[in-house]
């Protein structure tokens, strides 16, 4: 690992998950203060003044500008890792443009998530996918890594301690997701208000997908996807931030309920890193009648650079063959920016990331 902070630069700073990425970066150990790139709505305006987030834009970095980028921009910036928070669709030839030019990107976006080279990484639960880098692409490109569906990373979090035990035949989830997981400005406030929609485009299928990679078995140089049936409903409420979803699990064994609740409890894979933002411990279990809430559990999380970083699990109900429990986490920072700061630490420390020399670090 390089002592020296890695240059890095954000794109899509002006939106939703931008603004996070900015707020965790500000002051990172291990990634420079960023160049900040956006589309042209935002280029010349200064973070400051398309600060969207309930706190301050982090101080230095208000006064800098959004700047229309090019890849030749970055490269004469000397930038070697981006975060990428640009909308899925646009995301998709731009990053593979920067992976060609030596750039390592980590990405929010949705195009790459399920390409056989690249891991779509939740580091607590399938950080062994990282090695599928070291199988694919040419050693003077940079790697790319992605990071699920926000509605995906509570899921699997609260999943992934409970699998071996429980040897599920089924999971079913109901999903109450926040605005803001649609960006900004997100849902029209004539659709919302007084509502509930029982639609999101894609999203029961993402989930579906990504749960079954994720918590699927890495062979060489593939992922065999988890085979249980993931049933999803995914619906849209009136809150601003964090996810809160409906679990039920249909179960094969039949542990005591302490066994899985120790399961969850004990669940801290990455204790004993040097990861800034990892969350120790990542699954918090509330013993409450009416916990988790968005609006009190949602920057669930220690240490304080790991806030929001957190799933919360609660209102466990264990009546064999079915776990049934609700799990919140924060979409954009647990499911977003922060999962993505988060897979580059783990990246760094093992030495994943690419020069464009070929030399990896
Ligand atoms: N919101 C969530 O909870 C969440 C969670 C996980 C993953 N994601 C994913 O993260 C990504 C960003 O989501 P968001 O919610 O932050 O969206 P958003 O608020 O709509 O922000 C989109 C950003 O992309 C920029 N942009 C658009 N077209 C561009 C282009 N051609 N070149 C450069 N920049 C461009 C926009 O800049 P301008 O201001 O100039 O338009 C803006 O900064 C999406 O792929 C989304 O699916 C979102």
């Amino acid at each position: 690992m390089t002592d020296a902070p890695i240059p890095t630069a954000i794109l899509g700073a002006s939106g939703y998950i931008g603004q996070h990425f900015a707020r965790l970066l500000s002051d990172h150990p291990r990634f420079d203060l960023p160049l900040l790139g956006a589309g042209e709505r935002s280029e010349g305006k200064r973070l400051g003044d398309v600060w969207l987030l309930a706190e301050p834009p982090p101080s230095s970095l208000a006064e800098r500008p959004i700047e229309g980028w090019t890849p030749a921009r970055l490269e004469r910036a000397g930038v070697r890792v981006v975060f990428s928070a640009l909308p899925s669709g646009t995301a998709g030839p731009i990053e593979q443009e920067l992976v060609r030019r030596g750039v390592n990107v980590f990405s929010n976006a949705a195009d790459h998530r399920l390409d056989p080279g690249f891991p779509l990484l939740v580091p607590e639960v399938n950080g062994d996918h990282l090695g599928l880098l070291g199988r694919s692409g040419r050693s003077d490109h940079g790697v790319l890594v992605t990071n699920p569906n926000c509605s995906t990373t509570g899921l699997v979090l609260a999943l992934a301690p409970i699998v071996e035990l429980l040897r599920p035949t089924a999971v079913h989830v109901a999903t109450y997701q926040a605005l803001s997981g649609a960006g900004y400005p997100g849902v029209p406030s004539l659709t919302i208000t007084d509502n509930v929609v029982p639609f999101i485009r894609e999203e029961e299928e993402k989930m579906a997908r990504e749960t079954a990679r994720i918590l699927g078995t890495r062979r060489g140089a593939r992922v065999v996807p988890l085979a249980t049936p993931i049933l999803a409903h995914c619906a849209r409420v009136g809150t601003r931030e964090g996810h809160l979803e409906a679990v039920t699990v249909e179960a094969r064994r039949r542990p005591d309920r302490a066994e899985i609740e120790a399961a969850w409890t004990a669940f801290d894979p990455l204790g004993g890193l040097d990861l800034p933002t990892a969350p120790h411990p990542p699954i918090e279990l509330r013993r409450e009648s009416d916990r988790p809430q968005p609006l009190r559990d949602r920057w669930a999380g220690t240490p304080p650079r790991a806030r929001g970083m957190a799933a919360v699990v609660g209102r466990v109900r264990w009546t064999p063959p079915y776990l049934r429990f609700f799990v919140l986490s924060h979409n954009a920072v647990r499911g977003g920016a922060g999962g993505s700061v988060l897979n580059a630490e783990l990246a760094l420390l093992r030495g994943a990331l690419r020069t464009k020399g070929g030399s990896s670090q």
